[in-house]
């Protein structure tokens, strides 16, 4: 009888692992998209090429990111969210995350013909819904604008272009209390659309550059102030950006610049050479800057959308480059000011680089625990039933997980003296960073614990290596095989990566062969 039930959860984690597979997705192309970051997951819905039927096409998948794991930008693994999708097909409509549990995307315009202003995407229930909005009688459906939310759960819409023309319109949507708003536009810029804004520490939200007419150029940007409901203008110095429209803006770490990227300037083919694709504005002074960066230089892009995820700029999307070359997703490690760099590898544990060493730079990164809920639910259920089994399978999961844990703890221990000449040692000149190896592993682990208590490695102790093992192995199940362990030592990072890819193998060798055997154990029974 157990037996029997420890094959069917044996079957039932392969179905997952298939699943998980099968719930992947090799996502169109597209431009003017929205990308919402919530609890980890980059969303990404809409957009499209417009001269194609890509668009439709397009608008129909919904997928997301898991940025909770390390991941190279050259093997992207989409998760799918297509058969949820409510939203009808469109380009240029914006989306920020809000909401009372500050966990909903609010997607608001575009250019499908549908009056439908808002819709909202609740990941908790994997819905898409059209909310009641009361307030000032909005009717307007905008789109190629940046909605801006500020700590107050409002959305601003500012600028934007309707039909037959361009919008100035200042649209606050009150996203916990469902009501709109509608800002001042005294002393508000020329109306535009595809211009940039963004939120900044001190109130104001800045816009900047678009199209109306014609370009519009980047020696003045202008603020909204969210508190007090007014305009203002600076002129901005030094290198100062072409006019362009369709780029991207972040607020840089610390919150001092602004970093813009790609866009369209007024050439013929609209494409800015990738020397031209980066700018910085330093908020004190407003001068511009090209900021000095290393790694690969992509090339640059326009109608993409960019957003802060840890230490890098994440890029996503958008035209100008050749898919078969370049990701769908660019990384610019944008950590240290003086040099930004391009990357391929994403490490959700870096952390932004603070003067002094800090005491626990780990857990200030540490992402909020999510609940019992796991993607695997999220994925197949839109009700509740389904992921109550779920929860309940999760936990057996884990249990089975740790177990195999142990197995190997006691197996990696038997191996033990014959790795001793190359496993560092807690005490010698590595220490610092194998203690931090084994501190952003538990970390990691509880990510993908999914808030399951699991033991505690104490900091100062000997950090014993068959932990560090046992966490790997639950970790290397849990994070869809990407390699989430990060290392500067080059030397104990190789080490450890053979041992975990030894165990590793050992692991699935074994779990196949237990598998093997109580399933033939199984048949030979019921005959
Ligand atoms: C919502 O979450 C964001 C971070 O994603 C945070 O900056 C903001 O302050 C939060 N808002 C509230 C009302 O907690
Ligand atoms: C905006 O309003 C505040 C508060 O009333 C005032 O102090 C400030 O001078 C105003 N700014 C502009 C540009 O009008």
């Amino acid at each position: 009888m157990l037996k029997k039930t420890i094959i069917y959860i044996k079957l039932w984690i392969l179905f997952q692992l298939f699943v998980e597979i099968s719930c992947q997705i090799k996502p169109l192309e597209r431009k003017y998209h929205t990308a919402t970051l919530i609890d980890n997951k980059l969303y990404i819905l809409g957009g499209g090429i417009i001269l194609t039927d890509s668009a439709e096409k397009a608008g129909k998948e919904f997928f997301y990111l898991d940025v909770s794991v390390a991941f190279n930008t050259q093997k992207l693994f989409w998760q799918d969210l297509s058969n949820v999708n409510t939203v009808p097909s469109h380009i240029g409509a914006t989306a920020v995350k809000g909401g009372a549990n500050n966990n909903t995307i609010f997607l608001y315009g575009g250019t499908d013909t549908v009056p439908t202003l808002v819709y909202i995407y609740d990941p908790q229930s994997n819905s898409w819904s059209i909310p009641k909005i009361g307030g000032y009688n909005i009717h307007e459906k905008k789109r190629y604008m940046k909605g801006v939310i500020d700590t107050n759960e409002k959305m601003y819409i500012w600028g934007g272009s309707v039909v037959g023309g361009t919008n100035s319109d200042m649209f606050i949507l009150d996203t916990i209390n469902l009501r709109w708003g509608i800002g001042n536009l005294i002393g508000a810029p020329t109306p535009r659309s595809e211009h940039g804004a963004i939120l900044l520490p001190n109130n104001n939200i800045m816009y900047m550059g678009g199209y109306y007419h014609d370009y519009l150029p980047l020696n003045q940007v202008y603020f909204y102030n969210i508190i007090n409901d007014n305009w203002s203008t600076e002129n901005t110095l030094g290198n100062i950006p072409s006019s362009r429209t369709s780029f991207s803006v972040v607020l840089g770490l610390d919150g001092q610049n602004v970093i813009i990227f790609g866009g369209n300037i007024d050439t013929e083919s609209g494409s800015i050479p990738p020397g031209e694709s980066l700018y910085v504005l330093n908020l004190n002074n407003f001068e511009w800057s090209v900021p000095k960066i290393s790694g690969p230089i992509p090339n640059s892009r326009n109608g993409h959308q960019a957003n802060v995820i840890g230490v890098y700029m994440v890029i996503s999307f958008g035209s100008g480059y050749d898919r078969s070359v370049e990701s769908d997703i660019l990384l610019l490690d944008i950590r240290n000011n003086n040099e930004y760099t391009w990357t391929y590898n994403f490490d959700p544990l870096a952390t932004p680089i603070t003067p002094a060493k800090s005491e626990t730079p780990v857990t200030s990164m540490t992402p909020a625990a999510t609940p019992v809920t796991t993607h695997i639910m999220i994925q197949q259920s839109s009700n509740n039933q389904p992921a109550m089994i779920g929860a309940i399978i999760g936990s057996l999961f884990g249990g089975i997980l740790l177990s195999f844990g142990g197995f190997f703890l006691y197996k990696w221990n038997k191996n033990k003296k014959k790795q001793k000449n190359i496993m560092p040692t807690p005490g010698n000149e590595n220490h610092d960073n194998y203690d931090r190896e084994v501190t952003l592993i538990t970390t990691e682990k509880n990510i993908h614990n999914h808030g399951q208590e699991f033991i505690q490695i104490p900091k100062n102790e000997n950090t014993t290596n068959h932990e560090l093992i046992t966490n790997s192995v639950i970790n290397k199940d849990s994070n869809h095989g990407q390699e989430a362990i990060i290392n500067e030592n080059p030397s104990i990072q190789n080490i450890s990566d053979n041992v975990l890819e030894n165990l590793k193998n050992e692991m699935i060798q074994a779990v196949r062969q237990e598998i093997m055997q109580n399933l033939k154990e199984t048949i030979q029974n019921n005959e």
